[in-house]
Formats: C-alpha cells, sequence, structure tokens
C-alpha cells in the first residue's frame, strides 16, 4: 500500500496527526469511553457504529466495516488516492515528502518550467487587457456584464493582435523559445522562428484545482468575428505535459469548496456560462468547455460531491449523445439530474436577463436524469407505438443498465414499466442481455460479511496490539499457527516479523503495511474491543493462550482423525501407521 514514499516518513507523519482532530475537522465526535463515537459518514445510520480510537490512531465504522488511519480516513472522505493522502497529511504535519519526478508534475523540471511559462504568459495577458490596445476587449467583457473583480479573480486577459508580441516579451524574460513551443503558446514557422498562438483574442487562463495556470482559452472579439468569419470563436491551448484534456474541469479550484459545502454542483459549458453565475451568487459551479466527460473528471468530481446538475440550453437539451454521457456519473454511483434552459439562454445569458434567483430556482428544480429523457424521448418518438416504445426503453435501459445499486435499478425499471405501459419483466430480460455485452458492470452485490472472528484470538490481538511488551512474552510462548483464523495467523506472523526487527507495531502503522483489506478490518475491530482491566490483565493473558493451544490441539486431532479415516479407506498401511503415531504423540502434548 505504502508506494514507493517510505514508511519511515509515512510512520512520522502518522505520529504527527491525531486522528481524532483531524476526523472532527469533518464530522462532529462524541466521547464514547476511550473512544470517539459518531453516526458514520460512509454509510446512512441513525445510530452511531462509527468509532475512532484515540489509543490506536483508528476508526472503524461497525455498521459498514469502513475503516482505516488517518490515511485512509482521507483517502475514503476526500475520495483521495494514498499519495494524495499523504501529501495533504505531511502538509498538515509539516512533513517534506521526497520528490517523485514521475508523479508530480511541479517536480518534474520539464513541467515545472512550462508552469512557469504558463504564469508568466497569463501575467502578460493580464496586463495587456489593461494597456490602450486591450481597450477594445475590455469594453466588451464589461459590456458583457463582468466587474472588475471578477475579470481579476479569473485572470481574464488580452492576446494583443501583433504575430509576436508574447514571443518577443517572455524571449526578453529569458524563456527558451523552444519551451513556450512546448507550453503551447507559440507556433515555430516554416523558414524557422515562432510566432503567437493567440492573437488578438480574450484570454480566459485555465487553472488546475491547485489555481495554476496550465492552459489557456482564448475568445474572439466580436468585430474581428464579423470581419473574417472564418475563425473560430475559441483557440485553445493544445495538449501539454501539464495540460492533459479530461483530466481537469474548469472552474473547480474556485469551487470547490462551495460544491463540498452545498454537495452539489452546476455543470455548464462555457468559460461565460461559469464566470457570470459565480459572479452572481453561484459558486458551486464548474464548466466542462464543450467537451465529453471523461472517468477521470467524474472522480474528480466526486471528490467532493456526488449530486451533478448538468446545465443546458435549449439547443443541446434534447441530444441524446451528450445525455448519454453522463452514464459516466452514474456509473461512478453519482446522481445526475439536468436543468434545461428556455430556447435561446445559455446560463451566461440567462442570469443577465433574469438574474441570480431565478437561475438558482430552475437549478433547484432540476429533473432527475431518467426522468429527463424519458420526457425527451416521448416528446421525440410518441409513446404509443410498439416500435417507439422499444426505441425508448432501450435508451432509458442503457442508463439504468450502468447503474450500481440494485434498488434503485429494479426502482426505475418499475417506473419505466410504468411510463410506457410495458411489463416489467420484459424490461428486465431486455437489461439481462445487455449486462452480457458489457462485462464487468453488472450491478456488485453487498459485501458478504467475513465470518466472525475468534473471541480469544481477538482479544489477544488486541493485547499484543496494546503493549508491545507482550508481543516479545507471546513469540515465546506461541507462533502464528497456533491461531486458526487465517486473518489472525496473518496478522500475529506480521506482528512477530516487526517486532523482531525491531520496528514499530502501533496499530494506525501496522495497517498501513497491510494490502489487504480482511486482515485490516481484523485489527480494527480487534482494537476496538472494550478494555480489559489492568488488575486482571495477565490472568486473561494466560488464559487466552492456554485456550488457543487447546483449540489448536483439538482442530490438529480433528484434522489428523479426518486423514487416519482416509487412510483406513484407502488401505494405505504406512501412512496409517505415520498418522498414528503423530496422533500419539500430539496426545502426549498435553
Ligand atoms: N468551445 C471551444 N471551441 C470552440 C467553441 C466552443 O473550445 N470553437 C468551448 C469553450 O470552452 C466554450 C464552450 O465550448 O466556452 C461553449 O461554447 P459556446 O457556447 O459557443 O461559447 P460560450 O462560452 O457561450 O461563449 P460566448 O458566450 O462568449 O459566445
Ligand atoms: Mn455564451
Amino acid at each position: 500500500m505504502a508506494g514507493r514514499i517510505p514508511e519511515n516518513i509515512l510512520e512520522d507523519i502518522l505520529s504527527r496527526v491525531d486522528i481524532v482532530e483531524l476526523i472532527s475537522a469533518y464530522i462532529p465526535l462524541k466521547r464514547a469511553g476511550r473512544n470517539f463515537r459518531a453516526c458514520c459518514p460512509f454509510h446512512h445510520e441513525k445510530t452511531p457504529s462509527f468509532m475512532v480510537s484515540p489509543d490506536r490512531q483508528i476508526f472503524h465504522c461497525f455498521g459498514c466495516d469502513a475503516g482505516g488511519n488517518a490515511f485512509g480516513f482521507l483517502m475514503q472522505y476526500e475520495r483521495l488516492e494514498f499519495p494524495e493522502a499523504v501529501e495533504t497529511l505531511a502538509r498538515k504535519a509539516g512533513v517534506t515528502l521526497p520528490r517523485d519526478e514521475r508523479k508530480d508534475p511541479s517536480s518534474s523540471s520539464l513541467a515545472a518550467l512550462l508552469l512557469k511559462i504558463n504564469e508568466a504568459a497569463a501575467s502578460y495577458y493580464v496586463s495587456c487587457l489593461d494597456s490602450p490596445g486591450g481597450l477594445p476587449a475590455k469594453k466588451y467583457l464589461l459590456k458583457r456584464g463582468l466587474n472588475e473583480e471578477t475579470i481579476k479573480t479569473f485572470r481574464i486577459g488580452y492576446a494583443p493582435k501583433g504575430w509576436e508580441t508574447l514571443t518577443n516579451h517572455l524571449r526578453n524574460k529569458g524563456f527558451n523559445l523552444s519551451l513556450l513551443e512546448k507550453a503551447g503558446l507559440v507556433l515555430s514557422k516554416e523558414g524557422g522562428g515562432y510566432y503567437d498562438r493567440f492573437r488578438d483574442r480574450i484570454i480566459f487562463p485555465i487553472f488546475d484545482i491547485k489555481t495554476r495556470v496550465i492552459a489557456f482559452g482564448a475568445r474572439i472579439l466580436p468585430d474581428a468575428a464579423e470581419a473574417a468569419q472564418k475563425q473560430a470563436k475559441y483557440v485553445n491551448s493544445p495538449e501539454t505535459p501539464v495540460y492533459v484534456k479530461g483530466r481537469n474541469l474548469y472552474g473547480l479550484n474556485f469551487s470547490k469548496e462551495a460544491v463540498r459545502e452545498n454537495d452539489a454542483v452546476a455543470v455548464v459549458e462555457g468559460y461565460l456560462d461559469f464566470i457570470m453565475p459565480y459572479q452572481a451568487g453561484l459558486k458551486n459551479i464548474i464548466a466542462s468547455c464543450g467537451t465529453a466527460f471523461t472517468i477521470e473528471q467524474a472522480r474528480l468530481i466526486k471528490r467532493y460531491t456526488s449530486n451533478v446538475v448538468m446545465v443546458y440550453d435549449a439547443d443541446n437539451a434534447g441530444q441524446m449523445a451528450a445525455l448519454r454521457n453522463l452514464d459516466i456519473f452514474i456509473e461512478e454511483g453519482m446522481d445526475v439530474k439536468v436543468v434545461s434552459l428556455p430556447e435561446g439562454l445559455d446560463p451566461d445569458l440567462f442570469v443577465r436577463k433574469n438574474g441570480f434567483a431565478a437561475f438558482k430556482e430552475r437549478i433547484d428544480r432540476a429533473e432527475n436524469i431518467f426522468d429527463y429523457k424519458l420526457k425527451i424521448l416521448k416528446a421525440r418518438h410518441g409513446a404509443k407505438s410498439i416500435e417507439s416504445k422499444a426505441a425508448i426503453s432501450s435508451e432509458i435501459l442503457l442508463t439504468i443498465n450502468r447503474l450500481k445499486n440494485a434498488i434503485l435499478k429494479t426502482e426505475y425499471i418499475k417506473r419505466l414499466a410504468q411510463e410506457l405501459d410495458l411489463r416489467e419483466d420484459a424490461l428486465l430480460q431486455e437489461l439481462s442481455k445487455m449486462k452480457q455485452a458489457t462485462p464487468g458492470d453488472t450491478y456488485n452485490p453487498p459485501v458478504k460479511r467475513a465470518p466472525e472472528m475468534n473471541p480469544t484470538e481477538r482479544l489477544l490481538i488486541k493485547l499484543m496490539l496494546e503493549e508491545e511488551g507482550l508481543i516479545d512474552d507471546m513469540m515465546r510462548k506461541l507462533s502464528p499457527e497456533d491461531f486458526l483464523d487465517e486473518r489472525a495467523s496473518r496478522v500475529v506472523s506480521i506482528m512477530f516479523e516487526l517486532n523482531g526487527q525491531g520496528k514499530n507495531i502501533e496499530t494506525n502503522k501496522l495497517i498501513n503495511r497491510i494490502d489487504d483489506e480482511t486482515v485490516s478490518r481484523f485489527i480494527r475491530e480487534s482494537a476496538l474491543l472494550p478494555e480489559v482491566s489492568e488488575q486482571n490483565k495477565d490472568i486473561i493473558i494466560d488464559d487466552c493462550v492456554r485456550r488457543l493451544k487447546n483449540d489448536r490441539l483439538k482442530a490438529k486431532k480433528q484434522e489428523l482423525h479426518e486423514r487416519i479415516k482416509a487412510a483406513q479407506l484407502s488401505q494405505d498401511e504406512d501412512k496409517l501407521q505415520r498418522l498414528m503415531r503423530e496422533f500419539h504423540c500430539l496426545i502426549k502434548e498435553r
């Protein structure tokens, strides 16, 4: 699990953060004896079964089995990958991580340079907007209703008319021109030399989640648009080492906090469709910039919310391909709603015309994606003929097929059957055909709970987790094989091994070393067993050891017994003799 970050650094981070402090920044924790308790943030519940242990520095939910250490909490709550969780906690703890050249773009020297170039270019474009040459652009922005603060926040700029203004500016600043080309800012001329990619355009810097400028979108000015009709309205940066399309979402760096707070995000298409509502007060918004969503983008959003509200202009509102793209969210278990704005209005125009409150109301009244699709398809095909019913249902079934939740699935099938006056079982049959067509994305049955753990084994492990001193003692008295539960045996052998190497076996660090979730869960549940009183501890430990030995002996005898029976049946005399001897030895052991 640890990946490339050295174990000692991970442990250092874990030593410096307090899991109670960390988790209580997200959810309210109540004291419950030695531990803290809360309603689990990872599943729906009314009575709290989510426990946090300050002593062991772990959390565990007895309702849904979620759990882990501080890294695990961040991964699950913020939906971070392990290295990201490590990075976040390292920052909190003031621990410097060794740089990984391959992973973090800011550490790779090329990416770092490109970001630096983008930053310099963004500053240049901003200064140009306030120069005389930028006046028409500035006027246009103000006319469209953007205020000075907004222009500043989004670092909107202007790329001057000439062919080499940026090229010359950055050359004079000492930047290498071939790097400018790698950043996508300039293009090379056939006869040698370079020229600016963006000329006489309004510039929208595109930021990553850390508000670093990774690319640019450049809009044509209205006059120029009339003069040269063939030019594209927008020219964008190409993909570069720091800008991979489909990994980023415009505006999320500005809106992520609001998205989390509101637990919902409005998704619009254009830069200005983002900026105008944002300026008007809708802070939980992002822009797709007119491209189809990728799974990476869906996951990026899911870190902050699972509730997505797509806002479409009337022209795009009925496009099945675009709606089908939303299945990506459904596959990620997210909830998708749709708002379609009246004819001729995009979010930017709508807000300017009708104001923020009216826009907000539209969003609040967004329609569920299934109902929305159904409505559009019915309007398009009609719902009378059997052919149109078949066409509608196969389109909707595509989306239903993406649902992971079986209850939702059956519910939507039921509704679809009602709406189209079809039989549920016919729809289910169609659905099962689809499953075969797309293996791997069938619905996941609820996780089967692993068998209960042997209480003696669990108690002993709990005590070992509490007292390192006890491990030396146990290493003399027991071996991992004495634990019959495979998970327990794994845990103990890992503990013995680490202890033998003089390594740390604090619970939160121990689970860092364990990839197997069932084993990790075993540790968490053991660690969270009720306290054992100090007075009786020694007696209890001795008792546990004795029981363990006994159970082991019993199990071994049982096993030998089976084998002896088998040997008798197969009339294998040699084997039978050997097994009988073993059996006698075993009995003497007592
Ligand atoms: N887009 C693009 N290239 C184009 C056209 C559009 O990259 N040639 C992207 C831009 O990100 C744009 C979005 O698609 O913001 C939506 O396009 P559109 O609705 O045409 O533009 P608006 O953002 O509405 O711009 P404006 O309101 O200024 O016309
Ligand atoms: Mn627009």
